[in-house]
């Protein structure tokens, strides 16, 4: 199924879920499954500039991916690096703005520079901007901002009375003071679970949301079509009639 190339949501965010199990079903170490699903990154990156969408949001790890195992927690960085590295010089080349949702100074040295390199390399270009959330979490991301904005009112900077929806969203990492984008129109999940999990509680406020049955690493470029032309399918209200 074609998406409608004349009504493409501007910002498109997904949870990229199902790596450990697409493992699981070939009988391949975890690390496998991210290896595969940072390929299926790549492509999905490169098919969204394609489409013209303007604004691409991956939930690459989250506050709580901590938790597991050391080794697949620092091979998952090891893929960022590698992915950096290989990529980064098509990603100028294709005019993609890279940015990072999440406080990323907790990360590996050498990953942590790699990105750096990589948000500098590419601050300039206007194309597609691909939003990476590295140790994200939505709920993590609010109480930032809050205490930001309890601070300034400590301060005397702000009346608890002029706080608005704005303030709060200002200071969140899609803020006009981080990765400035706009609230996603729609949120893909795959792997077929139909949750969350902390990923832009605030920004998805009105998201469509698009579960996908196919496992991140096999998520491709027809399956993408067929997600957005769900969401376009869908009749969007904001709550009015
Ligand atoms: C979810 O699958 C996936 C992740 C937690 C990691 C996502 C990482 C990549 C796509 C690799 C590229 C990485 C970077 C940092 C650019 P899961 O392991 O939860 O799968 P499961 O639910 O089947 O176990």
């Amino acid at each position: 199924m074609k998406a409608d190339r004349d009504r493409m949501p501007k910002h498109v965010a997904i949870i990229m879920d199902g790596n450990g199990r697409w493992a699981k079903s070939k009988g391949v170490p975890r690390l496998m499954g991210h290896r595969a699903g940072m390929e299926a990154m790549k492509r999905i990156v490169d098919y969204s500039d394609k489409l013209g969408i303007k604004y691409l949001t991956v939930y690459a790890f989250s506050t709580e991916n901590w938790k597991r195992s050391v080794e697949e927690v620092s091979g998952i960085f090891k893929l960022l690096v590698t992915f950096v590295n290989r990529d980064l010089r098509e990603l100028i080349d294709n005019n993609v703005k890279v940015k990072v949702l999440g406080d990323y100074s907790a990360i590996p040295d050498d990953s942590r520079k790699a990105l750096e390199k990589t948000l500098k390399d590419t601050e300039r270009n206007t194309g597609l901007q691909f939003n990476i959330a590295l140790n994200y979490g939505g709920r993590d991301e609010i109480t930032r901002s809050t205490q930001r904005i309890a601070k300034m009112a400590a301060e005397g900077r702000i009346n608890p009375e002029d706080v608005t929806e704005e303030t709060i969203g200002k200071y969140l990492w899609t803020g006009a003071e981080y990765a400035d984008a706009p609230d996603p129109e729609l949120i893909i999940r795959t792997s077929g679970e139909v949750r969350l999990s902390n990923f832009l509680l605030w920004q998805g406020a009105y998201s469509e949301i698009v579960i996908s049955d196919v496992l991140w690493p096999d998520f491709d470029e027809e399956e993408y079509e067929r997600c957005i032309a769900e969401y376009q399918s869908r009749d969007r209200r904001f709550g009015g009639r």
